[in-house]
């Protein structure tokens, strides 16, 4: 151990995967999208999040998912943000599609209409957007790069923030999913004021 270093390093393998290695936090979210039937297609994403404070939302998908060959047809997709509550309802969103392609515990799912693009939201989420598809980056290994352009937006009030509400109770009592990758998760209810630098500014 040198003097930089707190803990012996590890070299990982960077011709492997090395996310399976330790354990990051992400979100856990449900896009939506309308399948070439007309039915509806939810699939879990983790790999999700603003793309700019403009309003821009991007997550990772590989071309293989109907969800990305959905959103290259049809240019439009709604995304959910899950509650702690929600988690077997998200994995359920993965389950694999029967041999005929279909994928019928969509349909078992509780969702709702979007507004403003042709899919469905899941309910008792806490976040949903509406998004209409801005670019696709692809060649990412396996995997692409969705970004869409948020066209509606809604919360539910128990988690919204308002002037008369401290920040701290509003986690508390509307907890928060983190997705532990790989295959864990935990809810947030506990939360500390981050200590900017003074004068700090976005
Ligand atoms: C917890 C969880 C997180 C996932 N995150 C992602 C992700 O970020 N990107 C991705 O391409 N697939 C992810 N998947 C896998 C797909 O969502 C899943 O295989 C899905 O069934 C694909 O469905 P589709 O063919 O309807 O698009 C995740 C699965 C689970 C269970």
């Amino acid at each position: 151990m040198t003097d930089t270093e707190s803990a012996r390093l590890i070299e990982l393998d960077t011709g492997e995967s090395i996310w399976e290695s330790f354990f990051t936090v992400f979100p856990l979210v449900i896009v939506g999208t309308r399948e070439a039937d007309g039915s509806d297609d939810l699939a879990p994403k983790h790999l999700a999040m603003p793309m700019s404070w403009k309003n821009h939302f991007g997550f990772v998908c590989t071309p293989r998912h109907n969800t990305y060959q959905n959103i290259r047809r049809d240019r439009q997709f709604a995304v959910t943000y899950m509650r702690p509550s929600q988690t077997v309802l998200a994995s359920l969103a993965a389950t694999p599609r029967c041999d005929d392609g279909s994928k019928p515990i969509v349909e078992a799912l509780p969702t709702f209409a979007a507004k403003s693009v042709d899919a469905v939201l899941v309910q008792d989420g806490y976040l949903f957007l509406e998004c209409e598809l801005e670019q696709i980056v692809d060649g990412l290994g396996d995997n692409s790069l969705i970004i869409g352009r948020i066209v509606a937006a809604r919360v539910a009030e128990d988690a919204m923030r308002a002037s008369d509400r401290d920040d701290e109770d509003l986690v508390f009592e509307s907890p928060l999913l983190a997705y532990l990758y790989p295959g864990r998760f935990t809810e947030i209810t506990n939360s500390n004021k981050l200590p900017f630098p003074a004068g700090f500014k976005r």
